[in-house]
């Protein structure tokens, strides 16, 4: 690719090295050369093997389970760079794990995004590069740019090519109507909101569907499945309501807990999610779960942060 040079060095952590192949072919340069080792106590080093003095660097690392083995591994991972004196550090985060964890809403509790936003700042990066961080306003718990990505655009582009008829586009919480409203408005669908009570981290109980999804077919639209107790539930009231197919698009698959267990036993013709995190075995054998790469989207982002040129308008080319 001509509009790249030398100076540009992309590097892997451990978490999504397939994603960060794809975002290298995608960029046509080869993944810079590190090692990645742990010493017999459990702690790990990170040896870059590339000399980065006055490069412009990127590390690809989702901070997904095991969460704080891969977090601490990025926060090396940027130490290193910063003292082998890259130019600039861009922590590209496709998944950010601990991004629920934004505000307190008891007593006593932490604001572990913030935390984490801090350690990562203090570990070496310049600036951020992430997609779909649950919430908008956590860019702002970083004191560094933030370029926000969504998985909205290969989503809905994919559930476009579809063709989905009598289509009703689900939201299955109230806070995720935006989304929703915006997937209705792409896909030429109507609009339905599911009324969800958390009643623990891992038992969600959907208690009404506001819109019509009688004789409709079911789009259901979240930012991540972690222990999928908020698409069940929605899924299961949406099927009791008469919904005939139900789909469901996701940014991350986390499956965490008993997701899967309690996926299996859904109404549920197919879960589209990203590789912001990858798939397990254990996901894969559900058989109805789908995988779309951002590997273009982020390669993109990379190349534009890279020229200094507008991320924001690669919403409007793709
Ligand atoms: C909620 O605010 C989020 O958008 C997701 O709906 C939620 O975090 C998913 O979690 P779970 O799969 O554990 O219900």
């Amino acid at each position: 690719m001509q509009f790249l040079n030398e100076n540009l060095k992309i590097f892997s952590g451990s978490s999504n090295v397939a994603l960060a192949s794809a975002v290298c072919k995608y960029l046509e340069i080869p993944v810079g050369g590190a090692r990645i080792e742990k010493f017999p106590d459990g702690e790990k080093v990170v040896r870059v093997e590339d000399d980065v003095r006055g490069k412009d660097c990127f590390v690809i690392q989702s901070t997904c389970r095991p969460v704080d083995e891969h977090l601490i591994e990025l926060l090396i991972y940027l130490d290193c760079l910063r003292r082998a004196s890259a130019r600039r550090i861009t922590a590209v985060i496709p998944y950010f794990g601990y991004a629920r964890q934004d505000r307190k809403d008891e007593g006593r509790v932490p604001i572990t995004a913030k935390l984490v936003a801090n350690l990562i700042t203090t570990a070496g990066a310049d600036r951020v590069l992430a997609i779909d961080l649950h919430t908008r306003q956590l860019q702002g718990f970083f004191d560094i740019p933030v370029d926000h990505l969504t998985g909205e655009l290969v989503l809905s582009r994919y559930f476009r090519h579809k063709k989905i008829d009598t289509l009703t586009v689900v939201s299955p919480d109230v806070g995720n109507i935006k989304i929703a409203a915006r997937y209705a408005s792409h896909l030429g669908g109507d609009l339905a909101i599911v009324h969800k009570k958390r009643i623990s981290g891992s038992k969600v109980e959907a208690q009404e569907i506001i819109g019509e999804v009688k004789e409709r077919n079911i789009l259901m639209c979240d930012d991540i499945i972690a222990t999928a107790g908020t698409v069940c539930s929605a899924a299961s009231l949406a099927k009791k309501r008469g919904a005939k197919k139900i789909f469901i698009g996701a940014t991350h698959g986390v499956f965490a807990g008993e997701a899967l267990k309690n996926l299996a036993g859904q109404p549920i013709d197919e879960i589209v999610v990203t590789d912001t995190i990858p798939l397990t075995e254990e996901a894969k054998k559900l058989g109805c779960v789908n995988v779309l790469t951002v590997s273009s989207m982020v390669g993109e982002a990379i190349k534009r942060i890279h020229r200094d040129e507008s991320v924001s308008s690669l919403f409007n080319s793709m």
